[in-house]
């Protein structure tokens, strides 16, 4: 049945990368819940297609892109304009963590590498892609990009991600000064610790010692998911944030060491 109460996000289109899993998997069901249309990109394409399959295929798509092929990328938006006509909200996300320890002493640069491909390079690469869209389409769209509380402090392990995520900071920054003069916002979202593929995968653990790991971690009671994570990116995507630019939103419970 066809519900006729207005969402807050009808008639937008969203682009969201990583979006197979964890954080993004979560953020593609809420835009979708919130009236938009979602392409999720992901490499992970068994996992993006049971996603459709979820959400329900009218109200989202998935796209194979690999966000360390600039090619792939720009593909991405093409395709999304061609079938949706326009792109009003990115939500930049894709992501990785090395599974070695990556200390300084120890720190392996081919590793490195890749992990810049992904979350420094692939990053801006799409914000490049999707930045020239709205601004071609005359949209006042809005750009999130996932960054971390590692973007604003050091760690005793994992320099590569630590430096990566201070990158997208520094991206989010200067894309937001020269992108408001098309109207178009660019933010980000800085999530503590979640306990996603990502995370657990990295420290090896599960979902459910994972949460118990860091369920300290916050100041405030109770656990970091995703959910909490999406709900930011919906409301920095959202009318409701229109005045906000260049913002660094922590969703982390209030770090509490
Ligand atoms: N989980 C956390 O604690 C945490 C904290 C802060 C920030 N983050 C960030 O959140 C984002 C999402 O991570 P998550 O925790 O949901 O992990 P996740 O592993 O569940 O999701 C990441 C997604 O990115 C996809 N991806 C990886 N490489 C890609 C590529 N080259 N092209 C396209 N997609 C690619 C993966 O297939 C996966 O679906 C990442 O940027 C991560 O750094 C996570």
């Amino acid at each position: 049945m066809t519900s006729h109460t207005s969402k807050t996000l009808d008639g937008k289109v969203a682009i969201v990368t990583g979006g197979a899993s964890g954080i993004g998997e979560e953020t593609a069901r809420r835009l979708a819940n919130h009236g938009a249309y979602v392409v999720i990109a992901d490499i992970q394409d068994g996992k993006g297609r049971d996603l459709v399959a979820s959400i329900g295929s009218q109200r989202c798509t998935y796209v194979h892109c690999d966000v360390t092929d600039e090619q792939q990328v720009k593909s991405l938006v093409e395709s999304t304009l061609q079938s949706n006509g326009r792109l009003d909200i990115l939500f930049s996300n894709a992501g990785i963590m090395n599974k070695i320890k990556q200390d300084i002493l120890e720190l392996d640069i081919p590793a490195f590498d890749s992990l810049f491909a992904v979350n420094v390079r692939g990053m801006a690469a799409c914000v490049k892609h999707g930045a020239r869209a709205m601004v071609a389409g005359g949209i006042k769209g809005s750009i999130i990009c996932t960054a971390s509380l590692l973007a604003s402090t050091g760690n005793e392990i994992r320099v590569d991600y630590v430096m990566s995520k201070h990158a997208v900071l520094g991206l989010v920054r200067s894309a937001s000064k020269q992108l408001g003069a098309y109207g178009i916002r660019v933010n980000c979202v800085s999530p503590g610790a979640v306990a996603t593929p990502l995370l657990c995968g990295g420290l090896g653990v599960s979902e459910e010692e994972g949460e118990r790991m860091f369920e300290s971690s916050s100041c405030l009671k109770g656990v970091l998911k995703a959910k909490h994570v999406a709900d930011a990116v919906v409301f920095l995507a959202s009318e409701e944030a229109e005045f906000i630019n260049g913002h660094n939103l922590a969703v982390d419970g209030g770090w509490a060491r």
